[in-house]
């Protein structure tokens, strides 16, 4: 069996450096526990619940495994003190995040022993966690699905890399054990996977949805919301083609919210695969089955063993 060692597995006392990114309306506990089971961190999709709901589903996870996991969660949450609380009376290991100030959280979450690890599109915001006393940070490149910066995982990795010590995971556009020694290579200790984790055995996605993304190409993805100032990338279909052309229109921002409303749960929970809203990355051309968390975790393993075989052999040539 491969064994992959890098200071992210020491940190969560993990096996493989392998993170499921949170999926809002997709990584609910049956997930979270499948991924951490496997030797990975399985990450609670937390942005949708209210402070009690949010107890009562990582209370589900710790049912189903006794490994570490994390939780996501949005910092402009109506609710966010509550459920800062609810993080910390938990004993929650880590906490991820992708918008607003990560200073006001990371002040709140440290002193109650909860690890802060943000999600930054770039390399200023990377520096920035740095300094705001973050444990880590995910560095995220726009090819990958949901929320998206301006950024390539490609550019962002070395150049965040050189500008911070933290530990740093790499998210966006990763999918097989290839891409997670490429991530390596450009110095990251971890990686972070969405949309893969949607088509596996345990995700609860609607077989519609991950039908959906088996059957797409790299190019079918377009990003959105640019109006909303949170640019998303989805699949292309109805929903999203017409978000775009209603964008286009120069609808305005609260207009564009209320249509955007509620297509997640549509498509992920409900299967509507054209009037929902499927967050996905540029990776999904490369998605073409559904395993079990363990098969894709070892199968990611082998691979990325294969790939520094191939890099080492090049290296001594
Ligand atoms: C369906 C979906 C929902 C997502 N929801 C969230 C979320 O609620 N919070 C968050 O921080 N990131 C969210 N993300 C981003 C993922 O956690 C992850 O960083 C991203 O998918 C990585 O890129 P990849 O899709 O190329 O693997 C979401 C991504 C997808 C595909």
């Amino acid at each position: 069996m491969t064994i992959l060692k890098t200071r992210i597995c020491d940190i969560f006392g993990i096996e493989y450096p392998i993170l499921q990114g949170a999926m809002a309306w997709v990584s609910f506990a049956p997930l979270v526990a499948a991924v951490s089971n496997a030797g990975g961190l399985g990450i609670i999709g937390g942005t949708i619940f209210m402070p009690e709901q949010m107890r009562a589903e990582i209370r589900k996870v710790r049912e189903l495994t006794d490994k570490p996991f994390g939780v996501n969660i949005i910092s402009l949450h109506p609710m966010i003190k509550e459920i800062l609380a609810v993080l910390i009376e938990e004993k929650i290991m880590v906490s991820t995040y992708g918008t607003g100030n990560p200073k006001k959280i990371i002040d709140v979450l440290k002193p109650g022993g909860v690890m802060s690890f943000p999600v930054v599109p770039t390399i200023a915001a990377a520096a920035r966690a740095e300094s705001d006393g973050a444990d880590g940070v995910i560095v995220s490149g726009m090819e990958g699905g949901g929320h998206v910066g301006s950024m390539s995982t490609m550019a962002l990795l070395p150049q965040a890399r050189d500008s911070v010590k933290l530990p740093l995971i790499a998210a966006g556009g990763i999918a097989d054990g290839r891409g997670m020694a490429a991530a390596f290579a450009l110095g990251a200790e971890g990686i972070q996977m969405g949309t893969r984790f949607i088509v596996v055995k345990e995700s609860p996605a609607h077989a519609h949805i991950k039908r959906k993304i088996i059957e797409n190409r790299a190019e079918d993805t377009l990003v959105t919301g640019n109006i909303t100032g949170l640019p998303v990338r989805c699949l292309k279909n109805c929903m999203s083609e017409e978000f775009a052309r209603l964008e286009s229109t120069g609808k305005s921002k609260m207009e564009m919210a209320l249509f955007g409303s509620g297509k997640m749960q549509l498509a992920f929970v409900q299967g509507d695969a054209e009037n929902g809203s499927i967050m996905a990355g540029q990776i999904c051309g490369l998605i073409k089955d559904e395993p079990s968390c363990a098969e894709l975790i070892s199968r990611m393993a082998r691979e990325f063993e294969a790939a520094a075989k191939e890099l080492k052999r090049i290296a001594e040539v």
